[in-house]
Protein backbone atom coordinates (compact mmCIF):
# COMPACT_ATOMS: atom_id res chain seq x y z
CA UNK A 1 0.00 0.00 0.00
CA UNK A 2 1.39 3.17 -0.85
CA UNK A 3 0.67 6.60 0.89
CA UNK A 4 -1.66 7.90 -1.02
CA UNK A 5 -4.24 4.83 -0.96
CA UNK A 6 -3.15 4.74 3.28
CA UNK A 7 -4.39 8.40 3.35
CA UNK A 8 -7.44 7.52 1.65
CA UNK A 9 -8.47 4.33 3.45
CA UNK A 10 -7.45 6.72 6.42
CA UNK A 11 -9.84 9.29 5.62
CA UNK A 12 -12.68 6.61 4.77
CA UNK A 13 -12.13 5.17 8.45
CA UNK A 14 -12.68 8.86 9.66
CA UNK A 15 -15.76 9.30 7.38
CA UNK A 16 -17.50 6.44 8.23
CA UNK A 17 -17.49 7.34 12.17
CA UNK A 18 -18.46 10.63 11.39
CA UNK A 19 -21.97 8.55 9.89
CA UNK A 20 -21.87 6.73 12.17
CA UNK A 21 -22.30 9.42 14.84
CA UNK A 22 -24.77 11.04 12.43
CA UNK A 23 -26.84 8.02 12.34
CA UNK A 24 -26.60 7.88 16.30
CA UNK A 25 -27.61 11.17 16.41
CA UNK A 26 -30.37 11.02 14.48
CA UNK A 27 -31.49 7.77 16.49
CA UNK A 28 -31.32 9.75 19.52
CA UNK A 29 -33.40 12.97 18.17
CA UNK A 30 -35.79 10.38 16.97
CA UNK A 31 -36.34 8.54 20.22
CA UNK A 32 -36.20 11.52 22.77
CA UNK A 33 -38.15 14.37 20.03
CA UNK A 34 -40.11 11.98 17.74
CA UNK A 35 -41.34 9.10 19.67
CA UNK A 36 -40.57 10.56 23.40
CA UNK A 37 -39.70 6.54 24.47
CA UNK A 38 -38.04 8.07 27.67
CA UNK A 39 -41.37 9.27 28.93
CA UNK A 40 -42.47 5.38 29.62
CA UNK A 41 -39.09 3.95 29.18
CA UNK A 42 -36.95 5.89 31.89
CA UNK A 43 -37.70 5.74 35.93
CA UNK A 44 -38.65 9.74 36.76
CA UNK A 45 -36.91 11.30 40.22
CA UNK A 46 -38.99 12.63 43.11
CA UNK A 47 -38.58 15.86 41.98
CA UNK A 48 -40.93 14.42 38.68
CA UNK A 49 -37.80 15.01 36.31
CA UNK A 50 -36.30 11.67 34.30
CA UNK A 51 -33.50 10.12 36.25
CA UNK A 52 -30.61 10.64 33.86
CA UNK A 53 -28.52 7.83 35.05
CA UNK A 54 -31.38 5.08 34.26
CA UNK A 55 -32.16 6.63 31.03
CA UNK A 56 -34.27 4.10 28.89
CA UNK A 57 -33.68 1.25 31.47
CA UNK A 58 -37.44 0.07 32.00
CA UNK A 59 -39.81 1.86 34.69
CA UNK A 60 -42.49 1.85 36.87
CA UNK A 61 -44.94 4.12 34.77
CA UNK A 62 -47.03 7.17 36.84
CA UNK A 63 -50.08 7.19 35.05
CA UNK A 64 -53.34 4.96 34.50
CA UNK A 65 -55.91 5.14 32.32
CA UNK A 66 -59.35 6.66 33.78
CA UNK A 67 -61.50 4.01 32.46
CA UNK A 68 -59.77 0.24 33.04
CA UNK A 69 -57.69 -0.58 29.12
CA UNK A 70 -57.54 -4.52 28.77
CA UNK A 71 -53.70 -5.40 29.36
CA UNK A 72 -52.49 -2.02 30.73
CA UNK A 73 -49.00 -2.35 31.98
CA UNK A 74 -47.82 -1.00 35.01
CA UNK A 75 -44.55 -0.90 33.49
CA UNK A 76 -41.95 -0.85 30.70
CA UNK A 77 -39.10 -2.85 29.94
CA UNK A 78 -35.20 -1.70 29.71
CA UNK A 79 -34.52 -0.63 25.78
CA UNK A 80 -30.33 -0.71 26.17
CA UNK A 81 -28.18 -3.70 25.12
CA UNK A 82 -28.32 -4.08 28.69
CA UNK A 83 -31.67 -5.30 29.60
CA UNK A 84 -33.04 -8.48 29.11
CA UNK A 85 -35.25 -7.41 26.32
CA UNK A 86 -32.24 -7.64 23.82
CA UNK A 87 -30.95 -11.02 25.19
CA UNK A 88 -34.81 -12.57 24.46
CA UNK A 89 -35.75 -10.77 21.37
CA UNK A 90 -32.24 -10.11 20.00
CA UNK A 91 -31.74 -7.05 17.81
CA UNK A 92 -33.68 -7.93 14.95
CA UNK A 93 -36.93 -9.16 17.11
CA UNK A 94 -36.80 -5.64 18.16
CA UNK A 95 -36.11 -4.24 14.75
CA UNK A 96 -38.98 -5.77 13.43
CA UNK A 97 -41.24 -5.00 16.18
CA UNK A 98 -40.62 -1.43 15.64
CA UNK A 99 -41.45 -1.41 11.99
CA UNK A 100 -44.46 -3.70 12.08
CA UNK A 101 -45.24 -3.51 15.25
CA UNK A 102 -45.50 -6.81 15.81
CA UNK A 103 -43.76 -8.57 18.52
CA UNK A 104 -41.48 -12.27 17.80
CA UNK A 105 -44.72 -13.70 18.92
CA UNK A 106 -46.70 -11.65 16.12
CA UNK A 107 -48.84 -9.85 18.24
CA UNK A 108 -49.01 -6.36 19.62
CA UNK A 109 -47.40 -4.40 22.53
CA UNK A 110 -49.88 -4.09 25.62
CA UNK A 111 -51.00 -0.66 26.02
CA UNK A 112 -49.88 2.20 26.51
CA UNK A 113 -47.02 1.26 24.62
CA UNK A 114 -47.68 2.74 21.46
CA UNK A 115 -47.88 0.40 17.88
CA UNK A 116 -45.40 2.27 16.13
CA UNK A 117 -45.06 1.16 12.17
CA UNK A 118 -41.24 3.21 11.60
CA UNK A 119 -39.23 3.51 7.96
CA UNK A 120 -36.58 0.88 8.13
CA UNK A 121 -33.58 2.94 8.15
CA UNK A 122 -35.02 5.23 11.29
CA UNK A 123 -34.94 1.94 13.23
CA UNK A 124 -31.75 1.32 11.87
CA UNK A 125 -30.37 4.97 13.43
CA UNK A 126 -32.45 3.87 16.76
CA UNK A 127 -30.70 0.85 16.90
CA UNK A 128 -27.57 2.57 16.63
CA UNK A 129 -28.61 4.83 19.20
CA UNK A 130 -29.55 2.48 21.72
CA UNK A 131 -26.63 0.40 21.19
CA UNK A 132 -24.72 3.62 22.26
CA UNK A 133 -26.30 3.52 25.43
CA UNK A 134 -24.36 0.30 25.93
CA UNK A 135 -22.37 0.80 29.36
C1 LIG B 1 -46.84 5.87 26.46
C2 LIG B 1 -45.76 5.07 27.02
C3 LIG B 1 -44.73 4.49 26.09
C4 LIG B 1 -44.03 5.13 25.10
C5 LIG B 1 -44.10 6.59 24.68
C6 LIG B 1 -43.13 4.14 24.55
N1 LIG B 1 -43.31 2.95 25.16
FE1 LIG B 1 -42.41 1.20 24.68
N2 LIG B 1 -43.49 0.22 26.06
C7 LIG B 1 -44.35 0.81 26.96
C8 LIG B 1 -44.93 -0.21 27.81
C9 LIG B 1 -45.92 0.00 28.93
C10 LIG B 1 -44.39 -1.45 27.38
C11 LIG B 1 -44.71 -2.85 27.90
C12 LIG B 1 -45.77 -3.44 26.99
C13 LIG B 1 -45.79 -4.93 26.97
O1 LIG B 1 -44.99 -5.57 27.66
O2 LIG B 1 -46.63 -5.49 26.23
C14 LIG B 1 -43.49 -1.11 26.28
C15 LIG B 1 -42.80 -2.06 25.56
C16 LIG B 1 -41.85 -1.78 24.59
C17 LIG B 1 -41.07 -2.78 23.91
C18 LIG B 1 -41.20 -4.28 24.12
C19 LIG B 1 -42.52 -4.72 23.55
C20 LIG B 1 -43.13 -5.93 24.23
O3 LIG B 1 -44.16 -6.41 23.69
O4 LIG B 1 -42.64 -6.40 25.25
C21 LIG B 1 -40.23 -2.10 23.06
C22 LIG B 1 -39.20 -2.69 22.10
C23 LIG B 1 -40.51 -0.71 23.21
N3 LIG B 1 -41.51 -0.54 24.15
C24 LIG B 1 -39.86 0.29 22.54
C25 LIG B 1 -40.24 1.63 22.57
C26 LIG B 1 -39.63 2.67 21.77
C27 LIG B 1 -38.44 2.46 20.84
C28 LIG B 1 -40.32 3.81 22.02
C29 LIG B 1 -40.13 5.16 21.38
C30 LIG B 1 -40.03 5.20 19.92
C31 LIG B 1 -41.34 3.49 23.01
N4 LIG B 1 -41.25 2.17 23.32
C32 LIG B 1 -42.25 4.40 23.53
C33 LIG B 1 -44.67 2.14 27.03
C34 LIG B 1 -44.26 3.11 26.14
Amino acid sequence: MNLISMGIAGLMVLSLSAQDKAKIEFGRYLVEEVGKCQECHTPKLESGELDRTKWLEGAVLDFAPMKPVPGWHTTSPGLTPDGRLWDRWKEEGIRNFLITGLNPKGGKADAPMPTYKMKASDVDAILAYLKSLKK
